[in-house]
């Protein structure tokens, strides 16, 4: 079973993720959750929620080892369901490896961006999305109109970020706000 949780930034993806993992544990499976080395967020060990939640993982590097890792640890502890975090950090080599777990067996839950703060989406959650066989889309709340958001604002000293800043800024609340599409701004992005 491949189910992948989607989302804007502050949506509590994290949360629903370690709230089926928590399940599968209580229910005495052997669980356990993984995520990359480039969300530095808070801890090193941990996954960590917007509202101070934070849960035991593996962290593993943001690349085709890293993914690897996850396949060979996940075998060797004999895992029943492993939840994978922040999966817009991974290559695509993340899409074939779960997909493979899962049809051995594995309930793979993975959590991440659909899009980027351009509003554009991140290739690896785009083909996790097309193999899922279960998806939760979370919204959030808009930071100017109350609305549902959809997506993620990232603001450089309170301003919108450029289109042309660099795709990867790891950060929180400093950093970012949820925003439907209406109040979602990007400047410098190409009119379509
Ligand atoms: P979250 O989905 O758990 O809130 O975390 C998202 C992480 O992704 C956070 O560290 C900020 C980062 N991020 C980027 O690197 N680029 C982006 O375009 C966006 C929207 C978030
Ligand atoms: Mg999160």
């Amino acid at each position: 079973m491949l189910e992948v949780i989607v989302g804007p930034m502050f949506a509590g993806k994290t949360s629903e993720l370690i709230r089926r993992v928590e399940r599968d544990r209580y229910a005495k499976k052997r669980v356990s959750v993984f995520k990359p080395s480039l969300d530095t967020r808070y801890s090193a060990t941990h996954v960590h929620t917007h509202n101070g939640l934070s849960y035991p993982a593996y962290i593993v590097p943001a690349s085709k080892e890293g993914v690897e890792e996850i396949v060979e640890k996940t075998l060797e502890e004999g895992y029943e369901t492993i939840g994978v975090d922040e999966a817009q950090f991974f290559p695509l080599d993340l899409v074939d490896a779960l997909d493979t777990l899962a049809a051995r067996g594995v309930r793979v839950i993975v959590a991440g961006l659909n899009l980027d703060f351009r509003g554009e989406p991140f290739e690896t959650v785009k083909e996790l999305l097309a193999r899922a066989d279960h998806i939760t889309y979370l919204t959030a709340v808009c930071t100017v109109c109350g609305g549902e958001a959809t997506r993620t604002q990232r603001l450089i000293d309170g301003r919108p970020a450029p289109y042309d800043s660099p795709r990867i800024l790891v950060g929180g609340k400093e950093a970012y706000e949820a925003r439907c599409r209406r109040h979602h701004e990007v400047p410098g992005r190409p009119t379509s």
